[in-house]
């Protein structure tokens, strides 16, 4: 099969046809960041808030007036000073003219590092930052951005903003609230899949972000509208995708679009779809994970190890019921609370109307063991 013209994607952020619908959530988010109104974009892993930000900017940027647009990736930044490296690299998306950028971070910035990749042919320039010269840095910066929005309306996206909550001092998240509370022509979004952390930091009383934000949760998608995507990508290159294929896929996958993605990746390399051809690549999916699961479960202690059977067995159901707890060998339910308490601190169980295991692949690969 022609498997390079495969249109499916699973490892990066995808746009255009690889992107589907959302057409609400595009419409919504467009029109609060249009009035400059925040918002805070949160769901868990692997949801697809990153290509759905990229999707609503590549509608911005096409608007007119124009609206310009920066997407801050804070994942992994541990410190006020990779922050503001990390809006630095992103002012680049607005400012392309290195000998402007140079002038104007030179007014706030002591220090500045300028590079050159004779590969890409690109220029960067870093901050050079003591320790004194980080507040200042990031009052430059952020009146820089404020200035831009003078001219042309803005909108800022900070990508895992949760990380800021980390970082050493605690007054961070105050002295940035007291910029973007001045900056009425910018529309932040920010996001992130932390949701415990997202929600105390924009709903807790005392917090600097306290409702300073649209609070937006990505929900999933409906299965017409999977269904009628991948039998489009599917028909654009003269093949048929029974419906009821992708109702199943959808289902095994519990609407969760990377997985889905995955899916119909390693589908599209068969010549036939019946139900065998479908369970051969759910168990080749899950058999790739394997080393990884065994790595995830060996550390977890007795109790954990039970309390996750648990909930992958009763699907998060009646977990403290006596028959429940003696199914996996528990005695009592408060063992369960303080197991999940510490499954719920490393995001392998999350909670909404009840518990779920996060990753799904991880509930099948935990049932199909047992
Ligand atoms: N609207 C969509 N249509 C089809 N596939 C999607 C869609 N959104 C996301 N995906 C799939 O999900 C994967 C993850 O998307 P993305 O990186 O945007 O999610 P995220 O929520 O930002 O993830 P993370 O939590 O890692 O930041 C993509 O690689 C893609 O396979
Ligand atoms: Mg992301």
């Amino acid at each position: 099969m022609a498997s390079s013209l495969n249109p499916f994607s699973y490892t990066q952020t995808v746009t255009g046809k690889a992107f589907c619908n959302r057409q609400q959530e595009q419409r919504d988010l467009l029109r609060y960041l249009k009035a400059s109104q925040n918002v805070l974009l949160y769901s868990h892993r692997r949801h697809g808030k990153t290509s759905l930000i990229q999707q609503v900017f590549a509608s911005l940027k096409n608007s007119r007036p124009r609206i310009d647009t920066m997407l801050v990736n804070l994942y992994g930044t541990l410190s006020e000073r990779d922050f503001i490296e990390a809006v630095f690299k992103g002012i680049g998306q607005i400012e392309s003219r290195t000998d402007r950028l140079i002038k104007l971070a030179g007014s706030f910035m002591k220090s500045i590092r300028y590079s050159y990749d004779p590969v890409t042919q690109s220029h960067t320039v870093f901050p050079d930052l003591g320790a004194a010269q980080i507040k200042p840095a990031l009052d430059g910066l952020m009146k820089m951005l404020a200035g831009y929005s003078e001219k042309r309306r803005l909108v800022v996206a900070f990508d895992e903003f949760q990380e800021i909550a980390g970082y050493s001092q605690n007054s961070f998240e105050k002295q940035l609230r007291s910029h973007i509370q001045t900056h009425t022509n910018i529309g932040y979004l920010f996001s992130g899949s932390q949701t415990h952390l997202l929600q105390h930091m924009f709903n807790d009383y005392g917090r600097a972000f306290y409702h300073q934000a649209q609070s937006y949760p990505l929900d999933t998608i409906a299965t017409p509208d999977f269904v009628a995507w991948a039998i489009d990508l599917f028909a654009e290159q003269g093949r048929t995708m029974p419906e009821a294929v992708v109702e199943d896929v959808v289902q095994r996958c519990e609407h969760h679009p990377m997985y889905i993605q995955q899916f119909l990746y390693h589908l599209w390399d068969e010549p036939g779809f019946d139900e065998a051809v479908v369970d051969g690549v759910e168990q080749q999916i899950i058999r790739r994970r394997h080393l990884e699961f065994i790595n995830l479960w060996e550390p977890l202690t007795q109790n954990q190890k039970k309390a996750l059977r648990l909930i992958a067995l009763k699907q998060g159901h009646d977990l403290f019921a006596a028959a429940s707890l003696q199914m996996v060998g528990l005695n009592r339910a408060s063992q369960v609370t303080r197991a999940i308490e510490k499954l719920l601190d490393r995001e392998i169980v999350v909670k909404n109307d009840r518990y779920h295991i996060q990753d799904i692949l991880l509930k099948k690969w935990l049932i199909s063991g047992l």
